[in-house]
């Protein structure tokens, strides 16, 4: 091996040695700020945003959804005035005074909602997310509750504030 080329090679150990150090001083010192009061910093959140919109993409790759009925609508819209809305908000409703004290705070599904195709709501729904705040409804609710959930969630950017209200809610929390 040329003397350039090992040079180069321990370079690079040494460098992953050194961020490898690195990354375990903040892990075992917690020099991290984790108050959800404070932003992540602009190259942590990029990290987080990301890897989660890529996850979700990926894991809801191979879900069918079934042809929404306007009686799946109808019916998740108890489940989520009930479940969803202190958190995401509704049409013309707004979120529970403390979900915005939350990092991240719930996007608001009433323009949100476009931007996820009925199966990534139904697997985001079914699994949740972990380290958001996002609960996983799966092992507590059946597939097709979770189908008239995103059934209602899907439909929520053509609704007006009338119609979304029209709508039989669940108790309000
Ligand atoms: C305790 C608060 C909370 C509750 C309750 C909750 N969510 Fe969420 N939800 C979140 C948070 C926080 C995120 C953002 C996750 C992230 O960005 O990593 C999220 C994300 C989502 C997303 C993806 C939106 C986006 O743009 O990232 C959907 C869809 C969703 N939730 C649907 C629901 C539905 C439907 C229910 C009710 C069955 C529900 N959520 C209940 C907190 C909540």
């Amino acid at each position: 091996m040329s003397p350039v080329v090992k040079g180069a090679l321990l370079g690079a150990l040494g460098m992953i040695v050194l961020l490898t150090v690195i990354a375990l001083l903040v892990v075992l010192t917690g020099g991290y700020n984790v108050a959800a009061t404070d932003r992540h910093l602009p190259i942590v959140g990029w990290a987080l945003d990301t890897t989660y919109t890529n996850a979700v993409e990926g894991a809801a790759d191979d879900i069918e959804a079934p042809a929404f009925t306007p009686a799946m609508i109808a019916a998740g819209a108890g489940e989520y005035k009930e479940y969803c809305q202190h958190c995401h908000g509704g049409v013309g409703a707004g979120r529970a005074e403390w979900a915005h004290g939350m990092r991240p705070m719930p996007p608001a599904l009433a323009t949100a909602a476009r931007e996820w195709s009925a199966p990534e709501v139904f697997w985001l729904v079914k699994h949740g997310v972990k380290m958001s705040g996002m609960p996983a409804f799966g092992p507590t609710h059946d597939d097709a509750t979770l189908w008239n959930l995103a059934a209602f969630v899907k439909q929520m950017p053509e609704m007006t504030p009338a119609q979304y209200a029209s709508y039989a809610g669940g108790h309000e929390h």
